[in-house]
């Protein structure tokens, strides 16, 4: 059994209480500078951190809210009802953890954060000397690392060939030439989550053809790793969901736990493997990854303040922010190694030229050097394909220089060529389906999306690569509030997008859909938006 553990964030005297007002209260602790929200009303006091479940943005007071419940996100306006602890924007979404509200005698209170023990101090086992060679750690692309533990061989995140979200990301690396025997040699894989540069369908294929018993492993996320395996017609016959918070035993010296993100419960996951008493943690996405740019948007935002410039100043904040965030972290964490990954792609498609250009991102070697500026105690590696980690000698001596092998001389790091005619051809494909000859798909598809009841009018345009309108395209306005498809805008006040989609990455998305069986993406807006913006890089317009 793990044991809960109370800590005191913030403590207010009783002057401080009488002074807290009716509604909303920002609050920050003078000794951390950490900001909390209390809010009062007549059935008493709740209590949260000032941190966006998104991605930890500090909330402000939401003007447009006249109840004075509500606090907007400064980061991506998320919205968070601080009487119910609900965020009411994205719609029905997530909880806010809530901090315990103490009274004390004499009139002043304080907030506690309950935290259960961390479940990997459990059961501790005895730390071994390592020997040279026992356990190697080698980077194939992205996400995707291999570790020789002892007798072992375990493969993370196998995203190995093919596109990921449609055909918006590519491989930045070029896997090592032998990495279809890697993967198909494995004894176990673990693949942290559902998203397509971590769970690759066009990767698991191959190994389903030379291996399909292969044992893999996945967190039991509320929303299934495996939610689309068989339309995917990939076949693996030995997938096995594991309970959080609980060490797996694989031999005598290996054992590995899987843990859920804080931001993205129902979805992420992450991974602590324990050799002979060494703690490797796999974080994958749970801490954002350390390229950061704009995630696919407002690059392909126009109009409004949506200037080339305004972008580039956006992108350039967004990747300093996350590089502080990602360094300040590994300092906190104190590892003997760190290697930044889970990274490595790149918008390689033609049509996604201008993404490309746009959407820089940090490199893990500017990472690595903050860290090594910030705390150069801890040893970093920069990988490349191929490349190995000897964890035995690392350990020893972290200055050794035969601590980390390079990939032999003749590798190609970057790769220069991708198979997009393959994958893009297959999503072209549903441009021509029957149902499009039908108007009336527009309908059934935005009442199955089933977001409604916002005052949003959206006007989409179905384009060609180049984000002009597409022949005999769709040219429609759907008005949210009623879910209605009007001829012209409303004369009512509201909110007003263009999306301009590529036809084909529309068309095959509407056909193929996303899983609603069982109903897994029930914030309904975001999966529209993420959707729309993630995986149809469409051009997106504000008025
Ligand atoms: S961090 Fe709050 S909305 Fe993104």
């Amino acid at each position: 059994m793990t044991s809960q553990t109370a800590k005191v964030v913030l403590s207010l005297d009783a002057h401080a209480v009488d002074s807290l007002k009716d509604g909303v209260n920002f609050k920050k602790n003078p000794e951390d500078s950490k900001c909390y929200i209390i809010y009062k009303s007549e059935e008493g006091l709740r209590a949260c951190k000032n941190q966006c479940k998104h991605q930890g943005g500090l909330f402000i007071k939401d003007i447009e809210d006249l109840d004075g419940k509500t606090v907007k996100c400064t980061k991506h306006n998320w919205k968070l009802n601080v009487s119910t602890m609900k965020y009411v924007n994205p719609p029905d979404s997530f909880m806010q953890d809530e901090l315990e509200v103490e009274a004390l005698e004499g009139g002043g209170l304080q907030l506690l954060e309950l935290d259960p023990e961390d479940p990997w101090l459990e059961d501790p086992r005895e730390t071994l000397e390592l020997q040279p060679g026992e356990v190697q750690v080698t980077y194939l692309t992205h996400a995707c690392m291999e570790l020789q533990l002892g007798s072992c061989r375990f493969l993370f995140d196998p995203w190995l060939q093919g596109p990921a979200f449609a055909q918006g990301w590519w491989l930045l690396h070029e896997p090592p030439a032998d990495w279809s025997d890697r993967l198909c040699g494995a004894d176990l894989v673990y693949i942290s989550h559902m998203h397509s540069d971590h769970l690759s369908y066009p990767t698991l294929k191959v190994l389903s053809e030379r291996r399909p018993d292969m044992p893999i492993y996945v967190g039991d996320t509320s929303r299934p790793v495996f939610w689309y395996l068989e339309r995917s017609e990939v076949k693996l016959t030995n997938i096995n969901v594991v309970p959080f918070g609980t060490w797996q035993n694989v031999d005598e010296h290996l054992r590995y736990m899987i843990l859920m993100d804080g931001v993205h419960p129902e979805m992420d996951t992450c991974i602590i493997v324990q050799y002979k008493g060494h703690m490797i943690l796999n974080t994958v996405d749970c801490t954002s990854d350390f390229a950061g740019g704009a995630s696919g948007f407002p690059m392909t935002f126009y109009g409004g303040k949506y200037t080339d410039s305004w972008k580039a100043q956006f992108v350039k904040n967004e990747r300093k922010k996350l590089l502080n965030y990602k360094a300040s972290l590994v300092k906190s964490l104190q590892p003997k190694v760190y290697c930044p990954f889970a990274g490595y792609f790149v918008e390689a498609h033609p049509s996604d030229r201008y993404i490309k250009e746009t959407n820089t991102k940090n490199s893990a070697a500017d990472l690595n050097a903050l860290i090594n500026k910030q705390a150069p105690e801890i040893k970093t590696w920069t990988p490349q394909p191929g490349a190995v980690l000897d964890l035995g000698l690392a350990l020893r001596d972290p200055s050794d220089s035969r601590a980390v092998r390079a990939p032999p001389a003749d590798t190609k790091v970057l790769k220069d060529n991708w198979d997009f005619g393959l994958y893009v051809n297959e999503q072209n494909s549903a441009i021509g389906a029957d149902i499009f000859t039908y108007p009336e798909w527009i309908q059934f598809y935005y009442t199955w999306a089933g977001f409604d009841n916002y005052n949003l009018v959206v006007r989409v345009i179905e384009t060609d690569d180049n984000f002009q309108p597409f022949p005999n395209g769709f040219d429609y306005l759907v008005d949210f509030s009623d879910l209605t498809f009007p001829a012209e805008r409303p004369d009512r006040e509201h909110s007003y997008l263009e999306l301009k989609n590529r036809v084909g990455v529309m068309r095959w998305v509407v056909l193929n859909g996303i899983s609603r069986d069982p109903d897994i993406y029930h914030h309904k807006y975001f999966f529209l938006k993420f959707m729309q913006f993630l995986y149809l890089k469409s051009l997106v317009a504000l008025g």
